[in-house]
């Protein structure tokens, strides 16, 4: 059995976890600890990166020792000295995400695994964000059903959307990506069009859910489903929001009266493309499990109409949990790497963020 300490600080969440496993059977996170900037950015109706930054810069250390205890290494998040240092070595390796995402924020992570690698001498396994958010489901699903390859990924968060297939560990062929917008981006700029605050996934998400308990919906105007009727596995999300603005401007959505069934347009009009482009793609590629990932998989409706609606193989959705930006999904990817003496860096000093980093086999 291995151990990893994951940190995970690319966009809004300082994140830190301890996971463990033996990288065969379903990895299993001993702590997996978010420390949620979502408060402070919402007032800027965004993510603010400098602010990002130096939050993250408070805030790395403090949450490092919260997993470390929450894991069963320290009895004290105040721990020093020989406490802290028995609690390191304990660890196998330390793995960290090096990109994409804000490089302000990757960089605070970076630097203090390389830190930590260095004093240690412990591994230090550089992850990609995306490879995080696929291995998020081999830290088991919700009904306990273990994944098996080839694996077909939907991959929806607020900077990407995708369709991966994954026909072994660390081997990924991208099917087919958003032109424009990606999914969650389209759930927070249709949101704030609807008057919801930041992020607004889940905004939009509670105010469909309660249109749905009394089963209203918007009869004045049909949103659009962009590049359902073609062949590609392309997506498109910027037509929606544009389609939003103008049912507004033109009086077919009123707000606030209409929000409740303008937010259960959005999201169904979301959930059709998602759904409807994932069938597509497991009728071509027959795959032996699906699984939906990233933050917009957190959303109850898609969770529901991707279970439902696939029935040629066993879907699998991660627990809430490591749906959102966690590090538990970065330690899951760590473990398997490291068992498998995969993507190991040579030289812990040589490491860099990129924000710019692509999904890349191997
Ligand atoms: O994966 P994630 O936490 O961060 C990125 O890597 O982007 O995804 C964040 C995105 C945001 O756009 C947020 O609005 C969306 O996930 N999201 C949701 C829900 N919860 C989070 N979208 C729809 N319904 C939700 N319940
Ligand atoms: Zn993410």
């Amino acid at each position: 059995m291995a151990r990893i300490l994951a940190l995970e600080t690319s966009c809004d969440e300082t994140a830190a976890a301890v996971v463990t496993g033996d990288g065969q059977s379903p990895a299993v996170a001993l702590s997996n600890v978010v420390a949620s900037q979502i408060a402070l950015h919402a007032q800027y109706g965004g993510v603010f990166p400098d602010l990002a930054a130096r939050e993250h810069t408070k805030r790395v250390l403090p949450v490092i020792a919260l997993a470390l205890k929450e894991a069963g290494l320290t009895t004290d998040i105040h721990a020093k000295g020989e406490a802290l240092q028995a609690a390191l070595r304990s660890i196998d390796a330390i793995a960290v995400t090096v990109g994409p995402g804000l490089i302000g924020p990757l960089l605070i992570g970076t630097t203090a695994a390389k830190q930590l690698a260095v004093l240690t001498t412990k591994p230090l396994l550089p992850i990609n964000h995306w490879e995080g958010h696929l291995y998020s489901v081999f830290l088991g699903a919700e009904d306990g059903t273990p994944p098996k390859f080839p694996l077909l990924f939907l991959t929806v968060s607020g900077g990407h959307t995708s369709l991966i297939l994954m026909r072994d560990h660390f081997t990924y062929e991208i099917l087919g990506s958003t032109i424009d917008d990606a999914a969650g981006e389209a759930f927070d700029k249709c949101a704030r069009l609807l008057g919801l605050g930041y992020p607004g996934g889940p905004a939009i998400s509670r105010h469909a859910g309660l249109a749905r308990e009394v089963n209203a919906t918007l009869d004045t105007v049909i949103l659009p489903r962009p590049m359902l009727e073609r062949h590609s596995l392309q997506f498109s999300f910027s037509g929606l929001k544009t389609a939003v603005r103008y049912a507004i401007d033109r009086g077919q959505i009123h707000l606030p009266a209409q929000l409740d069934v303008a937010a259960r347009a959005v999201e169904d009009a979301i959930v059709d493309v998602l759904v409807g482009r994932l069938r597509q793609a497991v009728a071509q590629y027959t795959p032996a499990t699906v699984a939906v990932v990233g933050g917009v998989s957190a959303n109850p409706e898609l969770r529901r109409r991707a279970t439902q609606e696939i029935t040629h193989c066993p879907v699998l959705i991660p627990k809430f949990e490591y749906c959102t930006d966690n590090a538990a999904m970065i330690g899951a990817a760590g473990l398997f790497r490291y068992t498998q003496g995969v993507g190991i860096a040579p030289n812990p000093l040589e490491v860099d963020a990129n924000a710019a980093l692509r999904l890349a086999s191997a």
